[in-house]
Parts: structure tokens; sequence; C-alpha cells
């Protein structure tokens, strides 16, 4: 039974890990610490306030009629809770016709080229039911979807949605407008134009197969 022979190199390997073990740079970081003093700034504190309007992610900002399309009742809002302008206008003629016309067609009547091509026909926007219908039922059908139709809050933005909100009052107007209602300039236009029609043609927005953009005159497949 004799003691086996001792590695001569057994201390110095021993002292080896020691001291690598004394190494601390995983632990010693420059770095502050939780509610660690830092003489840098005038408060003392290390641990900054996050700059003013901060949103941190997934927090929830508080959302208004303008977010949801509802007052504070929870009831639809029935009218533009933005300014009304031309440009607003024109922008929501922009993006309808990008984002909503390959289905609900530039005139509005649901007959896309989707809708042609077999998708799900909506119901016309010149419809009794929709001329009925709040501005803030576009607004939240744009923003939640319906039926078939999905959300498009992640394409169209808040702004943007009540731009199409508003230029669709618009539309609808194109078409349902009474003579009465038209400045006497454009009044006459028509009255001077329904006289060259056949008879039992009355007023605008009879003419054309409804693939026209009420606005330009422009057709979807081209100009
Ligand atoms: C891919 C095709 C498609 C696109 C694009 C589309 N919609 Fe629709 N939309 C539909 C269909 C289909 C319905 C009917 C859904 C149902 O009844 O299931 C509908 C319904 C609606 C309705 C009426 C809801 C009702 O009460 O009948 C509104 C308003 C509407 N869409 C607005 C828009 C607007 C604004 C856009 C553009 C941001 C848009 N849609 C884009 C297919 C589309």
């Amino acid at each position: 039974m004799g003691r086996r022979p001792r590695n001569p190199l057994l201390p110095f390997l021993l002292g080896c890990l020691a001291l690598a073990g004394c190494r601390q740079d995983m632990h010693d970081q420059a770095k502050f610490e939780a509610y660690e003093h830092n003489a840098h700034f005038a408060d003392g504190r290390s641990a900054r306030q996050p700059v003013d309007g901060t949103v941190a992610r997934g927090e929830a900002v508080e959302a208004g009629p303008f977010e949801t399309g509802h007052d504070a009742n929870g009831q639809l809002l029935s009218e533009l809770p933005v300014a009304l302008s031309r440009e607003l206008l024109d922008r929501g003629r922009e993006r309808y016709n990008i984002f909503c016309s390959p289905c609900h067609s530039v005139a509005g009547d649901g007959n896309g080229m989707i809708v042609r091509r077999g998708f799900k026909q909506p119901e016309s926007f010149h419809s009794e039911r929709l001329l009925a219908s709040d501005i803030g039922y576009f607004f939240d059908v744009m923003t939640r979807g319906f039926g078939q139709m999905s959300s498009y809050a992640s394409q169209v933005p808040v702004e943007d949605r009540w731009a199409i909100a508003a230029y669709l009052r618009a539309l609808q107007f194109s078409q349902s407008a009474r003579l009465i209602e038209l400045p006497a300039g454009d009044r006459q236009a028509v009255m001077a134009a329904s006289t060259h029609q056949r008879p039992g043609n009355h007023g605008p927005g009879n003419h054309g197969p409804g693939n026209q953009d009420p606005a330009t005159g422009h057709g979807e497949d081209g100009h």
C-alpha cells in the first residue's frame, strides 16, 4: 500500500487555477448598478427619467375618439374629429384608390377587380343603409375589419383612416347629391347636360359602368 507518486507540477497547476479564478471582469463591469450614486448628474442619480413623451413598447396609449371612432359614451362619431380640408379629401381619395378600390371600386359600388375575380361583393357605399351610417362607422370598419374584410389598422394610419372616411362621404355625395345642393354653376352645367340625355336618364351618376373615378373621370383599368 505505497503512496502514489505525487505530481510535482500539482501545486503550480493549482496556483494557476486559483489566480485565474481571481479575474472579475464579468462581475465588475464599468456600469452603474440600480440606485448607484452618479456624481455626473446634478441630482446624483445614475437612473435617468425617460424623455418626455416616451411610450414604452407595449404600453397602452390612452385612446380617445380620434383613435377609436367612438365618443366617451361608446357611440360612433357622427362628425369628423379632424378639420375638413381639400388636402384631407385629396389624401383620402389617394388612399382609398390604393387600399379600398381593389374591392369597393373607385366609384364605391362594390364591384372592384378583386370582386370581379371572385371575392365576396361588399354592399355599395351608395346603399340607403351606408348613406345613413355615421362617419365613425367607416373608421370603425377600417380599424377592426368587418365580416370577410380584414382590418386595415396596420396598413393605414389613424389620420389616413379619417381622410378615407371623409372621402367616402364625398364619394357618396357625388352619387346622391340633389340638384338643389349643387353650387349654381354646377347646377346649370348638370341641367344643360341632362337636356342632351335620353328621357328617363336623370342626374349625375347614371352614366358609365360604375368604374369611373367620379372625381377625375379616370377608369381604374387605365386612363
Ligand atoms: C379585399 C377586398 C376589400 C378591400 C381591399 C376593402 N374592403 Fe371593405 N369590404 C369588403 C367586403 C367583402 C365587405 C363586406 C364584408 C362582409 O359582409 O362579410 C366590406 C365591407 C365594407 C364596409 C361596409 C360594412 C357594412 O356595414 O356593410 C365598409 C364601410 C368598408 N368595407 C370600407 C372599406 C374601406 C374604407 C376600405 C379601404 C381602407 C376597404 N373597405 C377595403 C372587402 C374589402
